[in-house]
């Protein structure tokens, strides 16, 4: 199966440098019409330039492909509006949005200012709320889209010095469980990445043997799979160094303590029974706990 994408039009956000660049490259390359998004400022979010996303736009052109430089800050809405605006002028349509922009803050929590971790919270879960904003309605219309979220290890797992970072990473993955449930009607499948790569965010972590590695082409492989046509939905993939696996939340089957009995140490009394992984199961949405929970209790009615 070859994994085409043209006609389509994509906007990558983030992509003057590291993996939005190249999810931005290999996207062209296999026919999609790219707006390359990128504001262009430092690994802390300050600063501003529109070369790097142009140098991206040139690059495709110069292979043969179709793409716009556009700098919109992912934090502000009226610049996302206008990128988006651009793309429905100049080709009429939006099918992927990659959600990619991103920016660190590391601190321990203890020396950590509060408007660094609302930076961070402004970058990447606003950015990723405002792009998806600004397409979704444009998606429902043409009832296809394929959105993907871009989260990471440190949220899911945590990082040393990384709350603010974590949070935001998390917080995408809420997004995405919501935009799945009301996208389905309209063919708007949304995914998730965690990528592992070596980039200007990652530099200065790792050893350069390592960094040489982790290469934004592995991700990108990866990336490339959340949004086409037959892309998974509601899919959390991780990939970095060639490796490639799956992030997943499940529940366990609980337990059920009758009214008179639910105290502190009834549920301390049940702990293995309320974390016994025998019969886990992902669900579907929220409602599902609260069906599981509600039919614990009517069974036990019917019984008493
Ligand atoms: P990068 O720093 O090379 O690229 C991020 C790009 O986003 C930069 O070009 C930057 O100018 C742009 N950007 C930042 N703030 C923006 C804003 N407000 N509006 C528009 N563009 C903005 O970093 P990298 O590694 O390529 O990161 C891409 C994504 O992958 C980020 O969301 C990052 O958090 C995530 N990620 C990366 C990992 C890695 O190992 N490199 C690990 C886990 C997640």
């Amino acid at each position: 199966m070859s994994v085409r994408f043209d006609g389509q039009v994509a906007i990558v956000t983030g992509a003057g440098n590291g993996l939005g660049k190249s999810h931005a490259l290999a996207l062209a390359a296999r026919g999609a019409k790219v707006v390359v998004n990128d504001l262009g400022g430092a690994r802390d979010g300050s600063g501003a330039s529109s070369e790097a996303a142009q140098e991206v736009v040139r690059e495709i052109e110069a292979n043969g492909g179709e793409a716009i430089a556009h700098g919109a800050n992912v934090a502000k809405y009226d610049e996302v509006q206008d990128m988006v605006q651009q793309a429905m002028d100049k080709w009429g349509r939006v099918d992927i949005l990659i959600n990619n922009a991103g920016i660190l803050r590391d601190k321990t929590f203890a020396k950590m200012e509060l408007a660094d971790f609302q930076l961070v919270m402004d970058v990447h879960v606003m950015g990723s709320v405002n792009c998806t904003k600004a397409v979704w309605e444009i998606m429902r219309a043409q009832n296809y889209g394929r959105i993907v979220m871009t989260t990471s290890s440190s949220g899911m797992y945590g990082n040393f010095g990384q709350s603010n970072y974590g949070a935001a990473k998390m917080a995408v993955l809420g997004f995405m469980n919501t935009l799945v449930l009301e996208g389905a009607k309209y063919d708007i499948r949304v995914n998730a990445l965690s990528p592992t790569a070596g980039t200007r965010m990652t530099e200065d972590l790792m050893p350069p043997e390592i960094l040489e590695m982790l290469t934004p082409e592995a991700v990108t492989a990866g990336a490339l799979t959340l949004c086409h046509k037959d892309a998974p939905n509601r899919f959390i993939l991780c990939a970095g160094a060639g490796g490639y696996a799956s992030t997943r939340l499940f529940e366990t089957a609980g337990t059920f303590i009758p009214a008179d009995e639910q105290s502190p140490e009834a549920v301390i009394e049940n702990w293995d029974k309320i974390c016994d992984q025998g019969a886990q199961a992902e669900l579907a949405s929220g409602a599902g706990q609260t069906e599981k929970f509600l039919t614990m209790a009517m069974a036990h009615t019917e019984t008493a």
